[in-house]
């Protein structure tokens, strides 16, 4: 019998691109199974069929054309579908869910670096997931050049591929998303070694945890 939390727990992943947002979840993943918790690990875009549908039309590179509110139209939809089919079952059920990236990557994506505003995203965001949110987020603050050069490079996906001062203005508005909400934010430096970015978010959670016991 695995151990239940009444209405689950909930933690997203934040952070800019190669910043080691899917390193981190892994070290969570084990640390929660070996409390005994049913772990469900998403990502976005994506999770279920329908959303990763949608991913591949957001990430396709020949999609140059694509206007920054239909990109974030796209980002809604698929967090929707996440959330009804994967991420709200599973929390009712007791589990736990951890999610590489969610609504604060619309805030730093298309709110900062497209330009579209906090105001806008934040209002569509909360009519996508209907109170379903996190309670606990890590936000992996890295300067991009770092990030990008952990990663692909030229080869990178759509959005990877945007400009230097795209990347700037995301990670900004990831940083001014975390000190909007404090109490749910956990900043971790990504120059930090992974065991370092590890141990941090760790003592967070096992915080939250005690809490809820
Ligand atoms: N703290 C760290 N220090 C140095 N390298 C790291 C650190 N964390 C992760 N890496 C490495 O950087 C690369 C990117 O890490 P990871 O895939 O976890 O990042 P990500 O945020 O999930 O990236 P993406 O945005 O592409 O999904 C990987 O090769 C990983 O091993
Ligand atoms: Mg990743």
């Amino acid at each position: 019998m695995s151990r239940k939390i009444p209405g689950g727990l909930f933690i997203s992943l934040e952070g800019g691109e190669g910043s080691g947002k899917s390193t981190l979840l892994e070290a969570l993943r084990a640390f929660l199974e070996g409390e005994g918790l049913e772990v469900c690990v998403s990502r976005e875009p994506g999770g279920p069929p329908i959303a990763e549908a949608v991913r591949d039309i957001l990430l396709d590179r020949a999609h140059t054309a694509m206007d920054p509110l239909t990109e974030l139209f796209l980002y809604l939809a698929s967090r929707r579908q996440n959330v009804v089919e994967v991420i709200r079952p599973r929390l009712e059920a007791g589990g736990a869910v951890i999610c590489d990236r969610f609504l604060d990557a619309s805030v730093a994506y298309q709110g900062g670096g497209r330009r579209l505003g906090f105001e806008r995203v934040d209002r569509l965001n909360a009519e996508a997931v209907e109170g379903t949110r996190p309670e606990l987020t890590f936000l992996i603050d890295l300067d991009p050049e770092l990030g990008l050069a952990r990663g692909p490079g030229d080869d990178g996906d759509r959005i990877e591929r945007e400009a230097s001062d795209f990347h700037h203005r995301v990670r900004e508005a990831y940083r001014e998303a975390a000190r909007r909400e404090p109490e749910r934010f956990v900043l971790l430096d990504g120059t930090m070694s992974r065991e370092e970015v590890a141990g941090e978010a760790l003592a967070a959670l096992r915080n939250l945890l005690a809490r809820k016991a």
